[in-house]
């Protein structure tokens, strides 16, 4: 069915699902030629004016929150929510964001520092957005999800593979960022070790490796958005990252690049 058409059906029955996919489409195209001007203000790239701020733990739990949370409530409003590979992607989504939205955020030293209200807010918007579009589009949008044979897909196969393989270079990548503070520290450090040996911004190559995997995996469209939007918003902070390093060490190792090895 030519694109114009699947969109137009699909704006007839299910009208809101349709708009959401649509508007996180959108906002991935604004974000990305915004943060290719425009440092998003937090972490190192905080600075004031961009209004209120919060403790940067708590933004971290409010924002990513809603993720897990509109994901397993549309999930489990399903028929379908028990068959076996809408369970196995349940639990993908599940293992990286439960951790990610209730973990993480109290791992993180100097997570005293503030963050804008306004960062929380739009991702806030964005993860109930994208995890209730992706439960629905798996639970009830996806014939090919519900029969067992899509277990033996090589699509399916190779996107868990490559999701494992993201998973496991992000939280690496993140583990390595949170050693390199001593309790009560505050400041940065050149990291090393793992793809810090080839990469600025590691943590967002595998992160974006992780949900083409999971894009994969699910063959669904806003499976495939998301994997876009994760991918706009952490090219541009990724090539923001490196510039800050090289501005701020001296010794900063040359051949590393920002977000691809050997390439970007
Ligand atoms: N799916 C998405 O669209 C999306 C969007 C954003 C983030 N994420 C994920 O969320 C995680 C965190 O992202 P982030 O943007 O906050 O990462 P980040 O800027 O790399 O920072 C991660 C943590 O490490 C600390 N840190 C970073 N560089 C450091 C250095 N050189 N020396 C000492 N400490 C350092 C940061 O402290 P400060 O806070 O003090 O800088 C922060 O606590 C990543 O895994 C990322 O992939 C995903």
């Amino acid at each position: 069915m030519p694109i114009t058409e699947a969109f137009s059906e699909s704006l007839t029955t299910h009208p809101i699902y349709t708009w959401t996919v649509l508007g996180v489409v959108v906002l991935g195209i604004v974000s990305f030629v915004l943060l290719m001007f425009i440092s998003a203000p937090y972490g190192r790239h905080l600075r004031p004016g961009w209004g209120p701020t919060l403790n940067a733990t708590a933004l971290w739990v409010i924002m990513e929150a809603p993720s897990p949370i509109s994901f397993g409530v549309v999930y489990f409003m399903s028929d379908n929510a028990f068959k076996p590979v809408p369970l196995i992607l349940l639990g993908m989504y599940m293992f990286h964001y439960l951790y990610r939205s209730f973990i993480y955020p109290f791992r993180m030293r100097g997570g005293h520092k503030q963050k804008p209200l306004v960062t929380g807010l739009l991702a806030f918007a964005f993860n109930t957005a994208n995890g209730s579009t992706n439960a629905f589009a798996i639970t009830a949008l996806a014939p090919h999800l519900l029969s067992t044979d899509w277990l033996t897909d090589p699509r399916f196969i190779l996107g868990v593979i490559v999701f494992a393989t993201g998973y496991a270079v992000n939280r690496q990548s993140d583990a390595i960022l949170l050693s390199l503070r001593k309790p009560g520290e505050s400041g940065y450090k050149i990291p090393q070790g793992g793809l810090y040996r080839w990469l600025s911004s590691p943590n967002y190559f595998g992160e974006i490796v992780e949900w083409i995997g999971f894009a994969l995996a699910a063959w669904t469209v806003p499976a495939w958005v998301f994997a876009w939007f994760t991918a706009t918003n952490l090219v541009p902070r990724a090539f923001s990252n490196h510039r800050w390093y090289r501005e701020h060490f001296r010794d900063y190792p040359e051949d590393r690049r920002a977000i691809i090895p050997f390439l970007l």
